[in-house]
């Protein structure tokens, strides 16, 4: 796979007008992906789950433009102007523009909103871009409709990618790869591909119960985090550990070996705020009720051999992840032990999901 195999080539008797609809999800890294070079391409392989009801529902109205040199947009979420959006976009739609030239000719009205609560500490840029890149490329399809399904699935994700990394595992689902491996023949840096070795059923309806510790603004990017770990002095071991973790998932995945997925997820999320605690500028992101959290999961953990385990992303809230057959009694737990811990008493409850929707 290489970058020429997505530049689109020119299209004839493009139409005045045409409007789409995409509702892309957001989805939850088991490996983690923690810096990248060049464009938007991933040190080491990560591996996700997609998640089912955390999504972004985005239309986009293509107008053709007049002048048709270079597209422009404008942006709304939830119904309001979002310029705060706006240079995201508009480095997204330049990084983008060489693969889909015939935006050139268009201006394009932007119309999105997150089914989760607005400011919720979600990172909605995975979602967000997924569901942006896919209008775009559904676009290209209804202009040249030869395109195939995989292709349109890959392009989608290539495109996402340069918006946001993680945005490329947020197409499709229920498990997607992103970062080349030497044991996934398919795997590719260019795009996230649907995990295709086996996966033992208990994985494949996994919940997601997100505890919102802090809904603020992050105080770090993840580009600025990312760029920290170029001249990390763990750098080297932490992407040969990644690559090592997604051989030893692969296993773990297939055998439903759920007490060695814990170690691993767990340790890999660990594993990601140390790389931010130990980069120079170092920053915690951390918050004391995230670890109020994790301990309170470790002691039920001992207390009922349940197999719920944590992750984490780049920022205080903690993914509670655990067997669907264990959800009845999670719920109980939740809000008698662990709501306490959230702001406001906020969580949403996710699960595993089968990737984006054309509505
Ligand atoms: C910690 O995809 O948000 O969530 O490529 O700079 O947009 P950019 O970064 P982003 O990084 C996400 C990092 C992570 C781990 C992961 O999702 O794999």
């Amino acid at each position: 796979m290489n970058n020429k195999q997505f530049l689109s080539t020119p299209l004839e008797a493009l139409p005045e007008a045409i409007s789409t609809i995409w509702s892309a999800p957001s989805n939850i890294a088991l490996v983690k992906y923690w810096g990248k070079y060049g464009e938007q391409l991933p040190k080491n392989t990560s591996l996700s789950f997609t998640l089912d009801t955390c999504r972004t529902l985005t239309k986009v109205v293509f107008d053709k433009s007049v002048i048709s040199n270079k597209s422009k947009f404008s942006i709304y979420l939830d119904g309001e102007t979002a310029p705060h959006f706006e240079p995201k976009v508009q480095t997204f739609l330049d990084r983008i523009i060489d693969y889909v030239s015939f935006l050139k000719s268009y201006n394009l009205t932007i119309t999105t909103s997150n089914s989760f609560p607005h400011s919720s500490g979600i990172a909605s840029s995975a979602s967000g871009m997924a569901a942006l890149a896919l209008c775009i490329v559904d676009l290209e399809r209804q202009l040249d409709p030869t395109m195939t399904d995989d292709f349109f699935y890959q392009k989608a994700s290539f495109l996402a990618r340069l918006g946001s990394g993680s945005a490329c595992r947020s197409i499709q689902g229920p498990l997607v790869l992103w970062g080349e491996h030497q044991d996934m023949p398919n795997s590719s840096n260019l795009v996230g591909t649907i995990y295709k070795d086996d996966v033992h059923t208990d994985f494949l309806s996994f919940q997601d119960t997100i505890l919102l510790v802090d809904k603020g603004e992050k105080q770090v990017s993840s580009t600025v985090g990312h760029d920290l770990m170029n001249g990390h002095a763990f750098a080297k071991g932490r992407f040969d550990q990644a690559q090592d973790n997604i051989k030893k998932l692969k296993s773990i995945l297939a055998k439903g070996e759920l007490d060695d997925f814990i170690k691993l997820v767990e340790s890999e999320a660990l594993t990601l705020h140390a790389m931010m605690m130990t980069s120079h500028p170092y920053f915690i992101l951390l918050k004391p009720n995230t670890l109020n959290i994790i301990n309170k999961i470790w002691e039920y953990r001992k207390e009922t051999l349940s197999k719920a385990c944590f992750t984490l992303d780049a920022g205080a809230n903690v993914h509670f992840l655990y067997p669907k057959d264990e959800k009845t009694q999670i719920d109980g737990f939740i809000k008698n032990n662990l709501a306490q811990y959230c702001q406001n008493g906020q969580y949403i409850h996710d699960q595993v999901g089968w990737g984006a929707k054309k509505m």
